[in-house]
């Protein structure tokens, strides 16, 4: 059986003679007779504190082995500790050492490193505080996004990451191919000299999925209600602090279901699944308040208590136009609001999150249902503090002619999406469904303002090590 980790031995309800831990050195202080090693092993934020006194054996050879960063196994009886703040300590008896540390070599020293240096060593960086709890919650939120849907009727689908659908129409899939691009003089080609993908693996050009989207709308319009959660890829040359390359996303989709009721999911959703988080997660949670957002506790509780303030897209423009002169870029109606416009809406004027709705059908995509008017769509972002937009939502065009019509306007390819069409040919109903991106609700919940830093190695511009 696997020995008990640090975070069971912590909870043992008494004392335990003969127990064994291991894990990583942070830190070592000797006094005159006695010695104490921090010992942690990811399983939780708390230590396990090891003291090595003289009355249980000699230590004097080992010890200076017990350096930050060195693995070890210490064996001993866990007893009830006198010193503050910690419920048991291990009085050491043997001690193994799995692996020494060179301490003038090791990049992870007991002084705060920049977050920009530890994503140099992304590798040793969750050995880190910080980096070990951003990577619990991150996995606790996992599960709860998985709960909440079960719990509320919802199918988990998987979609596939080859396709060669552009879902978002915004020409920002990666090309996925099989072709040797090194070699590109040899690879067959077309008549008009271009690469012939219909001699590629797939017998045609596809991509890395930009969202999985379009085939979740096909298995909801067989199951009900579906949800995705699963990594796409965008291949914008984006460098700000929301945006990677590659994320992962949470895409529910159901049918029978039109914008006010995708709405109130989205609502709920972030909203317990943020409740969930604060009850499990305490001590990771305050560890991310005291050390990298001193307001997040408040903000999170501003999540779960307010009723999030749902926005027209015209009424937006009013609030906004009279405070151009405070963003880059201008607003009027008919602009794709951007992320300063969605921050000053939820900071500044609402001060909570905002599921602004119905934006003009120009900046919409394709598969947005169509208003009554023509000039708008049945789309919806969910705007939040410190990060703007983490969803993007819509009742989606279940009109087989409208949908036609719009993409021979946008000048998209009917043929490559007969299967998207034939599911508004066969039993259509209204159906909605929105994208979470999973990397902005872990920095919504843990406050870490760089997208870089809520995964474990980040994808982006000009980086990929590891
Ligand atoms: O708004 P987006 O582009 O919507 C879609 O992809 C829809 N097909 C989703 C759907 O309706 N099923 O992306 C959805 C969310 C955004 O709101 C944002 O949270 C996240 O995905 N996102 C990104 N996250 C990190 N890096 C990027 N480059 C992102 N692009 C989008
Ligand atoms: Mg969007």
């Amino acid at each position: 059986m696997a020995l008990p980790t640090i975070r069971e031995l912590l909870k043992s309800p008494g004392p335990r003679p003969g127990a064994v831990a291991r894990g990583w050195v942070k830190t070592r202080r000797d006094s005159r007779v006695m010695s104490f090693a921090e010992l942690n092993d990811g399983s939780c934020r708390e230590n396990l504190q090891a003291v090595f006194s003289q009355d249980n054996g000699n230590f004097t050879d080992i010890l200076p082995s017990l350096v930050t960063g060195a693995a070890v196994e210490i064996q001993g009886d866990l007893v009830a500790s006198p010193a503050a703040g910690q419920k048991f300590e291990l009085q050491a008896k043997q001690v193994k050492i799995y692996g020494g540390c060179d301490p003038e070599k090791y990049p992870i020293q007991k002084k705060k490193a920049s977050d920009e240096f530890l994503r140099t060593v992304a590798h040793l960086r969750p050995r880190t505080n910080k980096y070990a709890a951003m990577l619990r919650v991150r996995s606790e939120l996992a599960y709860s996004i998985h709960t909440y849907f079960r719990n509320n009727g919802f199918t988990h689908v998987h979609t596939p990451i080859f396709t060669a659908s552009d879902c978002e129409g915004a020409g920002e899939m990666f090309t996925a191919t099989a072709f040797d691009l090194t070699k590109l003089k040899e690879l067959p080609k077309t008549g008009a000299g271009e690469i012939d993908f219909s001699r590629d693996l797939f017998g045609k050009k596809v991509g890395l999925t930009v969202s999985g989207q379009m085939e979740g709308e096909a298995l909801a319009l067989a199951l009900g209600k579906i949800y995705t959660f699963g990594p796409t890829f965008r291949a914008e040359n984006s460098n700000t602090y929301r945006h990677c390359a590659e994320f992962w996303q949470i895409e529910p989709e159901m049918a029978f279901c039109e914008l006010e009721g995708d709405m109130d999911l989205a609502e709920d959703f972030i909203k317990s699944v943020t409740k969930d988080i604060l009850e499990r997660c305490p001590s990771d949670l305050e560890l991310f308040a005291k050390y990298v957002e001193p307001a997040l506790m408040d903000s999170l509780r501003n999540i779960t208590d307010n009723k999030f303030e749902r926005l027209h897209y015209s009424d937006a423009v009013k609030i906004l136009e009279p405070v151009n002169d405070r963003f880059e870029l201008k607003v009027k109606w008919g602009v794709d609001l951007a992320s300063e416009h969605e921050r000053f809406l939820v900071e500044q004027h609402f001060k909570k999150p905002v599921m602004l709705h119905n934006k003009p059908k120009e900046v919409a995509a394709f598969y947005m249902k169509l208003d009554d008017d023509g000039r708008t769509v049945r789309g919806m972002d969910v705007l939040v503090p410190r990060i703007g937009e983490i969803i993007g939502a819509s009742e989606r065009e279940n009109r087989l002619d409208v949908l036609e019509k719009r993409m021979r306007d946008l000048g998209m390819k009917l043929e490559d999406y007969q299967w998207f069409l034939d599911l508004r040919r066969f039993g259509s109903v209204p159906h909605s469904g929105f994208g979470l991106g999973f990397e902005r609700l872990m920095m919504l919940i843990t406050g870490i303002s760089n997208i870089r830093d809520v995964t474990a190695f980040p994808r982006v511009p000009g980086y990929a090590e590891f």
